[in-house]
């Protein structure tokens, strides 16, 4: 069986043999967000370098009334997934720590809260926990909980939010120094889970949304943006870097799914890179606040664009 008689089985498995027909979702209907009690309401579990969250006023102007699975191939903290909360969705991410904190919701969310209730905000704890990725022999004996565990607790705890790894994959972002951090917010990780309930998750390359994508389905691309300074060298790669051939592989991914049928939208920097590239395409201008930056003075509204097909 070839990959993709395999991802259109196992898509079928996920969607179940008599749901055949999606239903559609009136993305107008999220309104009724309002409605529910603070309980119900599902939040990024994860503070995310770029998390869109800031942005989702803006971003909201230019979603789809309708369309039936909902794909995003860059999920990070996954702030437009929270925001619409579709019926249907598949969520995909290169970074495998992350995946594996969203499948444990999923999974097995009781003993995670368990287990997130035994950190401790405090400065050797914290490296002493950060550690545990420098021997990979120890790294590989820690169950799925354990190292679900250890990223929420070491994200919530580490300076900014930052998820930072070095050459050999260690986690290397120092101690946050927060009065009192949300290491174990036991209600939202309910309401995460009960907003997975029909997600499927994959830890894999954007490119794999091609497997799954079909004519209506709305695809949400978030990449690392094309950087903006002059100083920045977009041409040179270091290791896990994205670089120009990958935006070029993402937009022949954009162009293919534009072919199909599907509602594509892809957030990226107001760059001539990227204005050039998605030329024949709607591109949308939307003012960002810088949310990383150490340094206070360069801290203010930049312009980014948000990219759609026709629909
Ligand atoms: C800008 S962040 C997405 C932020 C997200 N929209 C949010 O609201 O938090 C980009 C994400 O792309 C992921 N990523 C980087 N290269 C990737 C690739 N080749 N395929 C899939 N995901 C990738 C990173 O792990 C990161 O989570």
């Amino acid at each position: 069986m070839n990959e993709k008689s395999l991802s259109q089985k196992s898509l079928q498995n996920f969607l179940g043999k008599d749901d055949k027909k999606i239903q559609y979702l009136d993305v107008k209907k999220k309104q009724n967000r309002r409605k529910k009690t603070i309980v119900d309401v599902p939040k990024p579990f994860l503070k995310w370098a770029g998390g869109k969250r800031q942005l989702i006023s803006q971003i909201d102007e230019y979603l789809p009334n309708d369309f039936n699975k909902y794909i995003e191939p860059f999920i990070g903290g996954g702030a437009l997934f929270f925001y619409i909360l579709p019926k249907k969705a598949i969520l995909i991410d290169i970074n495998k720590e992350l995946i594996n904190a969203y499948n444990t919701i999923k999974n097995n969310v009781p003993e995670l809260v368990k287990s997130l209730k035994n950190h401790k905000n405090e400065k050797d704890y914290y490296y002493e926990v950060r550690s545990k990725d420098r021997n990979p022999e120890e790294y590989n004996k820690l169950t799925d909980v354990d190292k679900a565990s250890r990223t929420i607790y070491l994200n919530r705890c580490c300076f900014n939010g930052l998820y930072r790894v070095n050459s050999k994959g260690q986690f290397n972002v120092p101690f946050g120094k927060y009065t009192n951090p949300k290491f174990c917010d036991e209600i939202n990780l309910y309401a995460v889970y009960k907003a997975l309930k029909n997600v499927l998750l994959i830890n894999d390359s954007f490119e794999k949304c091609l497997d799954f994508a079909e004519k209506d389905d709305f695809i949400y691309f978030d990449p690392p943006y094309v950087p903006i300074s002059s100083s920045a060298n977009f041409t040179s790669y270091t290791k896990g870097s994205f670089g120009k051939e990958d935006q070029i592989r993402l937009f022949n991914v954009f162009k293919n799914l534009d072919e199909q049928g599907c509602k594509v939208m892809l957030s990226n920097s107001y760059s001539d890179f990227i204005l050039d590239l998605y030329k024949d395409y709607q591109i949308n201008v939307l003012y960002a606040k810088r949310a990383i930056n150490s340094d206070g003075s360069k801290r203010g509204k930049i312009k980014e664009v948000l990219i759609t097909n026709s629909f």
